[in-house]
């Protein structure tokens, strides 16, 4: 029998596919992976974690203490909100947080990706606006994408999201009748913007969204990977209703066990479960025995301040460098996780430019992966956590090759005469407060 499809050469199911698909793009992140994998290219590109200073004789003992004493559970179905054993750890680690929770209200997920893809799918319909920093973690706002809903920026400084930027979005957006649910923030060592949500702001943010009855999404990845000082106590340590907290061990120990987890206030926690169960029955038994087992008999802490250290001597290798080759451009400093914020010349354009950069084998992330209303062009992520402190350095310097004659041909060529460039005299200092990391603000799509 011959079906009759409206499709194309490329694809003969192309009119069958449900709507929420057109939501499905693949990110510039991923596109980038594939170019700069390649071993001469210094990619600063993925937020791939240095996983190679575990110790690794260490994890292959767990797994195979874990095959050994308990190979048959290991291998068998578990639990859809993960194992009781590892939900106690999971406690532990965010009291460092500051964070105290029952182990009843822990959800244990396949990464934290997975746990974002639950909150979403159980908050948004169609139309429903989601807020999130300007700009925000690509993956996130793909996750929001996928559920046809919009992502509406907030404009960051130095210190995070601007509260007053945050009172006016939602009131321009209640004007308008939009329907906002959530409020997903990345609080500590944002991803990309490399900023911190100040501890006045963490208060006054919470009671915004309290007012307002907009639940928070805390997504919190790398905050125990600071370098000069901890961040401030996370937000869901001075209110467990009106937040849904995100961890993950894939920043503190390996993505590829792929074992995040949500924190959840009750009610939004059976939901949590009941479509945790639903997309996947339950998370990889073998995987949380393998790192309870880790957590139990390893020095967790102490492999937590190695990646701390190391991580840190990245940073500094990036700073410095970004000091020497680009003085005249402005930057975040971040004081944890893996990013730097780095503002172009005006007129220059990151997407555009990435090209050349990887012609002269160093790739970055163009700031436009990170904002749903198509801005950024003038911005670029860069990350510092997987290459050595030489490679950093020698990165960057190849980026400044590429930015110095990116430029140079767009004054040749400019009818205007020379461009700006925005000169921050001491470049490592913090940026001036008020100033947003990306003014050009525009409204939802
Ligand atoms: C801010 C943020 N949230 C969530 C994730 C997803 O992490 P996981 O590996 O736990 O799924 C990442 C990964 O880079 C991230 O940067």
């Amino acid at each position: 029998m011959t079906i009759s499809r409206e499709g194309t050469n490329l694809d003969p199911w192309y009119g069958h596919y449900a709507e929420r698909t057109a939501g499905l793009s693949a990110s510039e992140v991923r596109a980038l992976f594939a170019v700069a994998s390649r071993p001469e290219v210094v990619s600063l590109a993925g937020g791939m974690p240095a996983v190679s200073a575990l110790p690794l004789d260490t994890v292959a003992a767990s797994m195979e203490r874990v095959m050994t004493e308990r190979g048959p559970a290991a291998l068998q179905y578990g639990s859809g909100q993960g194992t009781p054993e590892l939900r106690e750890h999971i406690l532990e680690i965010m009291a460092l947080e500051g964070i105290r929770a029952g182990v009843d209200d822990v959800v244990v997920t396949t990464g934290s990706q997975q746990a974002l893809d639950l909150v979403a799918k159980l908050f948004l319909n169609p139309g429903d606006v989601v807020i999130a920093e300007s700009p925000s973690y690509v993956g996130a706002m793909g996750i929001f994408r996928s559920y046809q809903s919009e992502v509406a920026h907030v404009p960051m400084d130095d210190d995070g999201m601007i509260p007053h930027a945050l009172t006016e979005r939602i009131a321009s957006l209640r004007a308008a009748g939009r329907s906002i649910k959530l409020l997903y923030l990345i609080p500590n060592f944002h991803n990309p913007a490399g900023v911190t949500l100040s501890a006045e702001r963490r208060l006054e943010i919470l009671d915004i969204a309290r007012k307002n009855d907009i639940l928070i999404i805390e997504d919190n990845p790398y905050g125990l990977l600071w370098f000069d000082r901890p961040a401030p106590q996370a937000m869901r340590s001075v209110d467990d209703e009106g937040i849904v907290y995100l961890g993950s061990f894939s920043k503190t120990f390996a993505p590829g066990f792929r074992v995040g987890w949500a924190l959840a206030p009750h009610a939004i926690r059976e939901k949590l479960v009941l479509a945790a169960e639903s997309a996947i029955l339950s998370p990889s038994s073998l995987n949380q025995m393998i790192i309870s087992d880790y957590l139990d008999r390893a020095d967790w802490r102490g492999q937590v301040d190695v990646f701390r250290g190391l991580y840190r001597e990245r940073r500094d290798a990036m700073l410095d460098a970004l000091d020497h080759y680009l003085p005249d451009l402005t930057w975040t400093v971040p004081n944890g996780g893996f990013y730097v914020w780095l503002t172009l010349p005006s007129g220059l354009d990151s997407k555009g430019m990435l090209p050349r950069a990887v012609k002269e084998l160093v790739a970055y992330t163009p700031g436009t992966a990170f904002y749903a209303d198509g801005s950024g062009r003038e911005a670029l992520r860069l990350a510092f956590c997987y290459p050595e402190a030489d490679q950093v350095r020698e990165g960057v310097r190849r980026l400044a090759t590429v930015v110095r004659s990116e430029t140079e041909l767009l004054q040749t060529f400019s009818p205007t005469g020379p461009i700006e460039t925005v000169h921050r005299p001491h470049a490592s200092a913090p940026a001036p407060q008020s100033e947003p990391l990306h003014p050009a603000e525009r409204g939802p799509r």
